[in-house]
């Protein structure tokens, strides 16, 4: 069996609890990663660990070289990646610190590289992307929560928005008419890619606000902030599990 892989977004640039074995940059036909891929060992077990916004956080979503990153996972030997997901709370279930393992996405984002079959480096393809996310992935994701006892929601349709930016309230109503729970602006392409290169993948996501109009008040980096702290701990309990099962 192949590595896990766990992409770090915002709020894990590195994993504290990862003992690294080696960090080296690969060469993709892509282009540069956001970062070296690390090898490492999580609860004893060996994973790969890439940070999707770069060592020092300096790449914002729509720069994040998704094509690079992925192809580089799996040439260092992933066959699952988890992506981690800091998210806006759209629906009533989905409030700040809520965890959640979508099972739906919805593309919004343009202009990004977003596919190997382009016709061009790789051949002309179509995936079938009925189900965005590896069941198998997703349900070691759930069992890893009930073995820490972290409630998680099972379930959500993912908004994955252009940014930097975040929405106006009229496009949060937008994408809740559209049937979307969350949102963010990391999930596509990289979840499309991961299936396009036969990675089984699976977001983790956690709230780290309210999003756009759901609060009654504006959305500060200080509330993401303070949010994204009281999630990372939780999520790592939750990944080491997953690393072990
Ligand atoms: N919108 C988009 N992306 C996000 C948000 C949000 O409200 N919060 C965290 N990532």
């Amino acid at each position: 069996m192949g590595l896990l892989a766990i992409i770090g977004g915002s709020g894990f640039t590195s994993l504290p609890a990862l003992t690294q074995i080696e960090s080296k940059p690969i060469d993709t036909p892509y282009g540069a990663t956001s970062a070296s891929v690390t090898r490492g060992r999580l609860a004893d077990r060996e994973v790969l660990f890439l940070p999707r916004h770069g060592p020092s956080h300096h790449l914002p979503p729509h720069r994040v070289n998704y094509r690079a990153n992925l192809w580089a996972l799996r040439a260092a030997g992933a066959d699952r990646v988890i992506g981690l997901a800091a998210v806006g709370g759209i629906t009533s279930e989905f409030g700040p610190c809520v965890l959640a393992v979508p099972d739906q996405v919805i593309d919004y984002t343009h202009g990004r590289e977003h596919t190997i079959h382009d016709g061009i480096t790789g051949g002309v393809d179509h995936i079938d992307f009925t189900e965005p996310y590896c069941a198998a992935l997703r349900q070691a994701l759930l069992a890893a929560c009930a073995q820490v006892g972290e409630t998680v929601v099972p379930r959500g349709t993912y908004a994955a928005t252009q940014g930097p930016r975040l929405e106006s309230a009229a496009e949060i109503q937008r994408h809740e008419r559209d049937g979307c729970d969350i949102v963010g602006m990391t999930g596509m392409p990289e979840a499309s890619l991961a299936r396009e290169l036969d990675l089984c993948y699976a977001s983790f996501a956690f709230v780290v606000n309210w999003a756009a109009g759901k609060s009654g008040s504006v959305i500060t980096m200080k509330e993401i902030e303070e949010n994204l702290a009281r999630c990372v701990t939780r999520v790592l309990a939750v990944l080491e599990a997953v690393a072990v099962a």
